[in-house]
């Protein structure tokens, strides 16, 4: 590929390998990082957009101001999730209010607490309402919009295309499709073949997401999609760097390696410092077990239970970082042996 590019309305990304939004992970420290290493776009938590403009209490506020907090030089994007036009224009108000370039439309969370309600991926089995929200949240928003959905509720209902293709007509200016049906949950393996017919739909930019997790992977779930892109979310947990390594080499360069040794030292401690940062400590050092964990995963470190105990339960963040440094450390000692 020779350096390919993706052009969201009028914002051109530099590369075609994306972030997904992972609510509780995709966090302002983690999308530094993955920005840091040259991911082309990254996307924030989901935010339900009923939170955040019913007087939220003093800690959601708090929330929602770090959700929307941006730092980077990549385009803001700020995903909105809800089922109610009137939630979803203020939602994409306040976002664009807040800076955010893009406003990403969620259509594919399938978690019932967010379909009960008709939202996430509900929104699939209605597509008139699905259409009335999108149509809405257009006309008021300031930016481009960009809707994330799965192929289909289930199997017998395999309507991205058409959703797409509605999608389009309200003016949405790029489609991410995730590979499974909501029904699949995260199960089962994503298939990259049926989102062929959604690219084949629409003339604006598709994104393949699911199950992708290397540069060998985004090539095959290209080739089978036909996608202008790819979005990768879990391979990025423990190795945030790895969206922008898919990249680099999708465009043809060599990837940024990855750190090891000190360099994952500095790395993984200064995650951890922003993330005290951004949660205040004793939430913090909660939000940062999964990460550490995932660190270690990524690393194949199989840590001994009783330091795994450690790790996950002390609450004090010296003694945590030192901990984290020792584990690191000694893992160095063994890479270097
Ligand atoms: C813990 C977790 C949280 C997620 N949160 C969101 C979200 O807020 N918005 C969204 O559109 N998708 C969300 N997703 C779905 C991912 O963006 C992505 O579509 C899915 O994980 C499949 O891609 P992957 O195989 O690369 O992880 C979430 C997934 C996980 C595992």
């Amino acid at each position: 590929m020779n350096n390919p590019t993706l052009q969201i309305g009028n914002i051109e990304l530099p590369g075609i390998a994306l972030l997904a939004p992972m609510a509780g992970i995709t966090d302002a420290p983690f999308r530094a990082i993955a920005e840091a290493f040259g991911a082309a776009m990254v996307v924030s938590e989901m935010i339900a957009s009923a939170n955040l403009v019913a007087r939220p209490s003093k800690s959601q506020h708090r929330e929602l101001v770090r959700k929307l907090e941006h730092k980077g030089k990549l385009p803001h994007v700020v995903q909105i999730a809800g089922n109610e036009e009137k939630w979803l224009v203020l939602g994409a108000r306040i976002a664009a209010d807040a800076g955010a370039d893009i406003i990403d439309i969620n259509m594919g969370c399938p978690s019932k607490k967010v379909t009960n309600g008709y939202a996430g991926s509900a929104l699939m089995r209605v597509p008139d309402r699905a259409l009335r929200l999108i149509e809405t949240v257009v006309e008021a928003s300031p930016v481009p919009v960009s809707v994330k959905m799965r192929l289909g509720w289930n199997d017998e209902s395999l309507n991205a295309a058409h959703i797409a293709r509605l999608a389009e007509g309200a003016g949405v200016q790029m489609v991410a499709v995730h590979g499974r049906t909501r029904q699949q949950f995260y199960k089962g393996e994503a298939r990259w073949e049926p989102v062929r017919e959604v690219v084949e739909a629409v003339d604006v930019p598709v994104i393949v997401n699911g199950d992708i997790v290397d540069h060998s992977s985004a090539l095959k779930a290209l080739a089978a999609s036909r996608a202008a892109g790819v979005m990768i979310g879990r391979g990025a947990q423990g190795q945030p760097w790895i969206v922008g390594q898919v990249n680099a080499s999708l465009k043809g360069e060599q990837p940024v390696p990855a750190p090891v040794g000190p360099g994952l030292i500095a790395l993984v401690l200064n995650h951890y410092e922003e993330m005290l940062f951004a949660y205040g400590e004793k939430q913090g050092v909660r939000v940062a077990r999964k990460h550490l964990r995932w660190y270690f995963e990524a690393a194949g470190l199989e840590l001994p239970g009783e330091t795994l105990r450690a790790l996950l339960t002390e609450p004090d963040p010296v003694r945590v970082k030192t901990l984290v440094k020792g584990v690191l450390d000694h893992h160095g000692a063994r890479v270097a042996a």
